[in-house]
């Protein structure tokens, strides 16, 4: 057994897991999920900020439903983050705030738009890679990403119904 302070050296590193999954298809999800992890990080932040900043007379729906969304999507980068770790590999910092959302020009439309576009591309890039880890036979991944897409396809719905005139 390790001694103890070869143990408090330890550090997370990538290491193959004998689960039955590739090695190479666990990086490759591993990947995907960063990447689908800071742009749920990036979403989660900026849906908090229009929550924030929102005015007019659809005030309390959109402050009402994007308080959901930001509850929803801070559980959601725990659960993809330890997906990333349960696969073998460490999670690394993902970059957040690269792109400052203008809200003091932003009306509620615009900020409803802008969170609709957002929601949109999450669920593109999570369907490529719930996919992909589906033909790996990573069918945990997999689940994961099918019930991240429902809450997303639903966010789509809903906002978008906020928008229509
Ligand atoms: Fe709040």
């Amino acid at each position: 057994m390790a001694n103890v302070s070869a143990v408090r050296r330890s550090k997370p590193r990538s290491e193959p897991i004998g689960t039955g999954l590739d090695p190479e298809a666990c990086a490759r999800t591993a990947t995907a999920l960063q990447s689908i992890l800071g742009a749920t990080y990036r979403l989660l932040v900026k849906t908090q900020i229009h929550h924030w900043n929102v005015v007019g007379p659809l005030f309390h729906p959109i402050h009402v439903t994007t308080e959901a969304h930001y509850e929803n999507l801070f559980a959601a980068v725990d659960t993809l983050a330890e997906r990333i770790r349960a696969l073998g590999h460490p999670t690394e910092p993902p970059v957040i705030g690269t792109e400052k959302p203008k809200v003091a020009e932003m009306s509620a439309a615009d900020l409803l738009a802008d969170l609709v576009a957002d929601h949109e591309a999450l669920c593109r890039e999570m369907r490529e890679a719930a996919a992909t880890a589906e033909e790996a036979g990573d069918i945990v991944t997999n689940d994961m990403l099918v019930e991240r897409l429902t809450f997303h396809e639903k966010a789509v719905w809903m906002l978008r119904a906020m928008l229509a005139n």
